[in-house]
């Protein structure tokens, strides 16, 4: 039920906090371990090379779960479009590992490839909102994203959850290995958690940001470079499904190979900085597409940002930015589609569940 709210999809943005610490309190035990199953971790441990298969957002969670799986675990990590990867199938590794990230677990693109690499005896995951969905079924390994019905068609806070059930694996893979660091992942989560809380009771700011960069526009550019990137291609993904305002993600160097020849005057773009590590390689791609007459909307991770950013993001580990960093997206792809009167929770086109191929 939406309740008081106007759309299921401020709803389950809001949910997102609650959320997250839902996934904590399913995967903690009572001795404070991460909870998963021993045939899993030992299943992904003897994996060389671990593929990762979605659609849409869920594809978009991949990529910061690769991101996690390397960083934290030190596993090698592809993640693949479901629909590529079944007609272009890349040489597998040895001993490869299947995920398959579907909030639905009904997608018939990520089925297809689930199908076929059972046929060749390899091991697969699925991670699901949805207990006993197809895919999770089908695979050796289930772990559930917990965000309860997501019921508007643009994913929000599956996506979250996605994100924080990657991040759990990969600690404790980590662990399994004998590599985790000092970082508590549940303590980091739950700051997160906080960090989202605090976006999302900052509405007005992002109400006005669509008020001043998107108001006329019929089109926009989201850009960051490492894992900003990844959460740049979300944020135009939600901005394009509900308002269709034309949008497109893009890693901040890879613009001026070709792309800025499409920045003109007012231009409007969003640019994210929560790495330490691009932070200054992606202010002056900023400084190029301004000197082009972009209107870009800054949003930065405190530690990094200047005076004049517009949106400045409560400081989270470095790995779980993607968290806290899409809500203003979420937020921002909400208000334009609001303003603009369009059919938020059923955006023309879209089906929830994609059950062809
Ligand atoms: C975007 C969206 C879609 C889905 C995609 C995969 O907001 O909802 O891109 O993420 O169709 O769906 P699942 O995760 O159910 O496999």
């Amino acid at each position: 039920e939406k309740g008081l709210y106007p759309h299921y999809m401020l709803k389950e943005i809001d949910e997102q906090p609650l959320v997250i610490r839902k996934v904590i309190s399913k995967y903690q035990d009572a001795s404070g371990n991460i909870r998963i199953d021993s045939e899993l971790r030992n299943s992904l441990k003897e994996a060389d090379r671990v593929y990762i298969i979605a659609c849409g957002t869920s594809y978009h969670a991949g990529l910061v779960g690769k991101q996690l799986l390397e960083k934290v675990a030190d596993i090698p990590v592809e993640s693949h479009i479901a629909s590529e990867f079944l007609y272009n199938r890349p040489i597998l590794s040895k001993h490869p590992f299947f995920i398959f990230i579907s909030q639905s677990g009904e997608t018939a693109d990520s089925r297809g490839v689930l199908v076929a690499i059972k046929q060749l005896g390899y091991p697969a995951l699925t991670i699901t909102n949805v207990p006993g969905s197809t895919l999770s079924r089908e695979a050796d390994y289930t772990l559930l994203t917990h965000a309860g019905p997501e019921i508007a068609v643009a994913s929000t806070k599956a996506y979250t959850a996605q994100i924080a059930v990657l991040a759990l694996l990969a600690f404790d893979q980590a662990q399994a290995q004998g590599r985790a660091g000092q970082m508590n992942p549940f303590h980091e989560l739950s700051m997160a958690a906080n960090a989202m809380e605090i976006m999302i009771n900052k509405k007005e700011m992002m109400e006005e940001v669509v008020w001043q960069y998107l108001n006329a526009s019929r089109n926009c550019f989201f850009i960051g470079r490492g894992v900003d990137y990844y959460v740049a291609l979300e944020g135009a993904l939600k901005l394009k499904e509900i308002s269709y305002i034309q949008a497109e993600g893009f890693a901040g160097g890879e613009l001026k190979h070709g792309t800025i020849a499409l920045v003109e005057e007012g231009t409007p773009a969003i640019a994210l900085v929560t790495q330490s590590s691009v932070r200054a390689n992606i202010r002056s791609n900023v400084q190029e597409i301004l000197a082009r007459g972009a209107h870009v909307c800054m949003i930065s991770m405190e530690g990094m940002e200047e005076g004049t950013d517009q949106i400045v993001l409560p400081a989270v580990h470095e790995l779980l930015t993607p968290l806290v960093s899409v809500i203003p997206l979420q937020l921002i792809a909400y208000y334009a589609a609001k303003y603009r009167g369009c059919d938020i929770d059923k955006p023309r086109n879209l089906a929830k569940s994609v059950t062809v191929e």
